[in-house]
């Protein structure tokens, strides 16, 4: 069971996304429960207010402990013994989310997932509150709460039983070799002129599993050479062949981020 409640000011932005897919899904069949608060509830003010200028001076608003610290530790308990749940504050300054990452926070017995907003938070907080620090990459956000969606999603999906096929997280990007994936195809065979390789309608699954690993690995080294780096497999060493290109999307990309798709 994936015990989550989330601290934000915009616990709107979460209806939809908490009844939806996946998620949806899992919360329904009781493999999950999340939660969001609004922030201000624990406000005290009569302007219910959460933030307040810098102290030193600078640009934009700091979100000030109170009502922040009571309300991690009313979801989560005191921070040390005691405490209940482990509580992340999504924020560009922590550690960058991968899927080993995500597969960690997904074991834990319960989150509390802080979303900041404006310049950021007063220190005091992650000092007092705050467990971990987790980024999902380097660009910046206006605040943390599409990050706490894409961490929920990432874990939901780690469940076992909420997908359909098992199977398929096992074959995915970052699974497996840590390599990203090769083409899908489906129907029509054709489409504007484009022919779905023949090797998949061959029927022959030694020859497709053999085609699509082959396709996974010059994917890999073309668009992310990073993550063959200290894999230790021959993959790593071999240029890609320019003489039988992969596939229609990585022939034409010269430059990898240009997919072509
Ligand atoms: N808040 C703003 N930007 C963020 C990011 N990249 N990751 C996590 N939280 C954020």
């Amino acid at each position: 069971m994936l015990e989550v409640d989330v601290l934000t000011i915009f616990p709107e932005l979460f209806a939809a996304f908490l009844e939806t897919a996946f998620v949806g899904q899992a919360r329904r069949a009781g493999r999950a429960r999340i939660a969001a608060h609004d922030l201000r509830g624990w406000a005290t003010d009569r302007h219910r207010s959460v933030d307040d200028s810098p102290y030193g001076g600078g640009p934009g608003m700091v979100m000030t402990p109170e009502p922040l610290v009571p309300a991690i530790e009313a979801l989560a308990g005191p921070k040390g013994v005691g405490r209940r749940a482990r509580v992340v504050h999504l924020s560009p300054q922590g550690r960058r989310l991968d899927q080993a990452g995500l597969a960690r926070l997904a074991g834990e017995p319960a989150l509390v997932l802080v979303c900041s907003r404006y310049e950021g938070v007063d220190q005091r907080v992650i000092d007092l509150a705050v467990d971990e620090e987790v980024s999902i990459g380097d660009y910046v956000l206006s605040g943390g709460e599409l990050p706490a969606m894409v961490l929920i999603e990432g874990m939901v999906r780690l469940l076992p039983g909420v997908l359909g096929n098992p199977e398929s997280i096992e074959t995915e990007s970052f699974r497996g070799g840590a390599l990203l994936e090769g083409p899908h195809y489906t129907r029509p065979p054709i489409y504007r002129g484009l022919e779905v390789p023949e090797v998949l309608r061959s029927g022959d699954h030694a020859a497709i599993e053999a085609w699509r690993r082959q396709q996974a690995q010059d994917r890999t080294r073309v668009r992310r050479p990073d993550l063959l780096e200290g894999a230790g497999s021959s993959v790593s060493d071999r240029r890609p062949d320019r003489s039988s290109p992969p596939s229609g999307a990585d022939a034409r990309a010269a430059d990898p981020d240009d997919s072509g798709e």
